[in-house]
């Protein structure tokens, strides 16, 4: 057993209660709220506890709202944190509470792996490097984007090694997620210097990786095309599916129209969240040429990641094997049952 608190109730720490309320093993501390809106009902609702900054409290309790303490006070009351702050928030929550109160914790894709807001000296991706994160006390999770390289490069790396020469890709995502208010622009943005590519260079260090990101007027889910280049002729395209076709995570369709069909279909079918936590290789799209394998495939930034951190706590805090994890992950979110839901229904 162990006890547990999410620092941040936004799109991913909504996603990590829903997932951490399901697991016998695991007891739920609470949640952190910074600003007083209707989702500290929707925690309510839900029979988790809401913990505010200390400054707040008053603040808090005045409007009327349930609060059950401080969060230097649910970091206490825990074994092990989840801090799903705002990009960049969890530098500050590692230094004010979990290393001065000894809590270990996984923090996500927006925070920093090097320079002097570093939280962390690992990024983990459950496909690479699941062993390396076992008994750490502080590990970043891989972003969505990461994660989904991940995903895809480790399968072909381990398949074709030195035959690959290079992968590049081009990162179209989202502008912001279904829940988000903020305003979608008119516009089509480049990234100057897109962090994916150190980050996955993190744990794939032998990759000859290069990542250009785009952001699209879009609220769906990404789509990103992956360009490998084999030294000499390339492997068919039967060849490649079959690497996939067993993967974790990874669903090959074939009849999705673009990413609104595959996030509406997820939502149609009752997935929770709207969320299909996968990536879908798109194969009416996957070509061979010559030397080259073109890959398009669209992730579910907000429900990538959410498997991806159970799966770390299995390493991090309980040091199961991996196949242990991947079966109770498997249990938990009903991956296999999905993957196969979505391919017959995009078949
Ligand atoms: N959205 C995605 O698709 C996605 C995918 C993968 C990874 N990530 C990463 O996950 C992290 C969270 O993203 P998100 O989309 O969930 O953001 P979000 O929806 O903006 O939520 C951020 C949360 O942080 C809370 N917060 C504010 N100040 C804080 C502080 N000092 N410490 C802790 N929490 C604080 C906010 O609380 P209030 O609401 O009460 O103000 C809010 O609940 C980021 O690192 C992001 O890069 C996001």
């Amino acid at each position: 057993m162990v006890r547990l608190f999410i620092n941040g109730y936004g799109n991913i720490g909504r996603r990590l209660a829903t997932a951490v309320l399901m697991d016998d093993e695991i007891k739920m501390v609470g949640v952190a709220k910074y600003s007083m809106d209707d989702k500290i009902l929707e925690a309510l609702d839900n029979d988790i506890d809401v913990y505010v900054p200390a400054d707040k409290f008053d603040l808090f309790q005045q409007k009327g709202y349930k609060i059950a303490g401080t969060i230097d006070e649910a970091c206490q009351r825990s074994d092990f944190i989840l801090d799903a702050s705002k990009e960049g928030g969890g530098f500050e929550n590692k230094q004010k509470f979990y290393t001065p109160l000894k809590k270990p914790a996984i923090f996500q894709g927006g925070e920093d792996r090097y320079g002097p807001y570093s939280v962390a000296d690992m990024i983990h991706n459950s496909r690479v490097n699941y062993d390396k994160a076992s008994g750490k006390d502080y590990v970043i999770q891989g972003s969505c984007n990461v994660s989904g390289m991940g995903r895809l490069m480790q399968p072909l790396i381990e398949k074709y090694g030195n035959q690959i020469k290079r992968f590049d890709v081009t990162l179209v995502r989202r502008w912001a997620d279904l829940e988000d208010s903020k305003e979608v622009k008119d516009s089509i943005e480049w990234d100057k210097n897109p962090h994916h590519q150190d980050d996955v260079k993190d744990f794939i260090p032998s990759a000859n990786l290069f990542v250009d990101a785009l952001k699209v007027p879009s609220r769906m889910m990404h789509v990103h095309q992956m360009l490998i280049r084999f030294d000499g002729k390339a492997p068919t395209r039967d060849s490649i599916l079959e690497v996939f076709r067993g993967e974790f995570g990874v669903a090959l369709l074939n009849s999705a129209k673009g990413t609104a069909n595959v996030r509406n279909k997820a939502i149609e079918l009752g997935f929770p969240h709207g969320d299909t936590q996968m990536a879908h290789i798109h194969q009416e799209v996957l070509r061979v040429q010559d030397d080259v394998v073109k890959i398009v495939y669209s992730d579910d930034q907000t429900g990538m990641v959410i498997p991806e951190n159970y799966l770390l706590l299995q390493s991090m805090y309980f040091r199961r094997d991996r196949a242990d994890a991947i079966k109770r992950a498997d249990k938990l979110f009903q991956m296999t049952r999905k993957k196969k839901i979505l391919e017959d229904e995009f078949k």
